[in-house]
């Protein structure tokens, strides 16, 4: 497919919108991302001709959702290349993923003494499940430290292994720096001292080919709406091995195999972690998300992406006073930045009344703030649908704070 922005753009209704009588720059995809008609169809047409609960009925209905459902597992392992759509499990989102790794994961296999590895760069979805669960089961937390620029210090990162390290949990690409993370070479290091890894997936998964099997992780979270498609679904992969061994995260219908009052037992993974009626909406807007994505190419939405985030560097480098936080040759499509001594919800509000949506503050993750000596950054996060044009109106944005606020 040819890369026709302008054409991608009509997809995305909300672009069209006009904020305070000047069109819409949306730049906060790193917090989600706009929704393109085929997956609002999509919704609309599940509601509209086939809604009902999965994996029940016996009726017509009902068993086209179940498949629809059950075909959107297909389609998201296709898309990850997990070996079966059983390591595939259907979650409200990345940080209820992480939530069930702690908890499930957690109850499983760890122990007092036993040790969690994360990093400084973490988003609080990857770090605080992971802080709760150390404190309840009386275990050590270790954190891989990162240097000056944002980037993990690697030797630093292999030295925490030992053999009472239960779980390596790292982001693939830092949401508030955009650095991507070598992580084919962590998840190698950490198999050598035979240590699993989980991947948070949040911010690589709708920018890059994320393939579970060439990372060779064995945990992987990530959330439908970054990547275009519906809020409220998001994704566990797990290799079966784990997840058939795992205790369940949550009870209750659909999850189990056999109930008597005194004993339950569990289906196999996906479903026993599925307790309840799915969002499988949700899901078969993350299939049609998929399919968007697809269509398009990764390689190609990584390019353009690429070449709007040097775009914007460049520009942001030229104005005297700016500070890009957090620098390496291997970024994804985010850029943070202070203009001057202005306060990053200053600069996000005058930027706001020009119609540009950015993100500001510390991102949830308040351990890289402290490491930074910040409070906050201003962020920027792009999109297939975004335009050297948007660039440019931030670019002339941030000039216009500077003269506002900064001597
Ligand atoms: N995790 C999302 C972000 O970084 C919300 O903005």
């Amino acid at each position: 497919m040819i890369f026709d922005v302008n054409f991608f753009r009509s997809q995305f209704p909300i672009l069209s919108e006009k904020i305070y009588g000047k069109q819409l720059v949306y730049l906060d995809n790193g917090a989600t991302t706009q929704k393109p008609h085929s997956v609002l169809e999509k919704i609309m047409d599940v509601y509209e001709r086939y809604n009902s609960n999965v994996h029940r009925g016996v009726h017509h209905l009902s068993n086209i959702t179940t498949d629809l459902h059950e075909n959107a597992r297909k389609r998201v392992a296709e898309h990850i290349n997990a070996i079966s759509d059983r390591e595939v499990v259907f979650t409200r989102g990345t940080t209820e993923s992480i939530n069930l790794m702690a908890y499930s994961f957690g109850e499983t296999y760890c122990h007092e003494g036993d040790e969690i590895i994360v990093s400084a760069m973490e988003h609080h979805a990857n770090l605080v499940p992971w802080q709760l669960l150390c404190e309840r089961k009386k275990m050590k937390l270790r954190i891989a430290p990162i240097d000056a620029n944002g980037c993990l210090i690697l030797p630093e990162l292999y030295k925490l292994f030992n053999e009472r390290t239960k779980l390596l949990s790292i982001t693939h690409v830092s949401n508030v720096t955009g650095i991507v993370n070598p992580i084919e070479e962590i998840v190698n290091e950490a198999h050598a001292h035979h240590v699993p890894v989980l991947i948070d997936a949040a911010q690589s998964m709708p920018h890059m080919i994320v393939d579970v099997q060439a990372i060779d992780c064995d945990f992987m979270a990530f959330s439908g709406h970054k990547m275009y498609g519906p809020n409220g679904i998001g994704v566990l992969y797990g290799r079966r091995r784990f997840l058939d061994e795992m205790v369940p995260y949550q009870s209750g219908g659909a999850m189990i195999d056999k109930v008597t009052l005194e004993k339950t037992t569990f289906l196999p993974a996906p479903l026993r972690f599925e307790a309840g009626t799915p969002d499988y909406v949700g899901a078969i807007g993350l299939a049609a998300a998929i399919d968007y994505i697809d269509n398009i190419g990764k390689e190609s939405i990584r390019d353009h992406e690429k070449h709007l985030t040097e775009y914007a560097l460049e520009g942001l480098r030229s104005i005297d006073g700016v500070r890009i936080i957090g620098e390496s040759e291997n970024r994804s499509s985010v850029v943070s930045f202070l203009v001057g001594d202005a306060h990053p919800y200053d600069t996000g509000m005058i930027l706001d009344k020009m119609g540009i949506a950015v993100r500001t503050g510390h991102h949830c993750a308040q351990p890289l703030m402290t490491h930074f000596g910040i409070t906050g950054t201003v962020r920027a996060s792009f999109a297939i649908y975004n335009t050297t044009s948007d660039v440019d109106a931030l670019i002339d944005g941030v000039k216009r704070v500077k003269t506002m606020l900064c001597k």
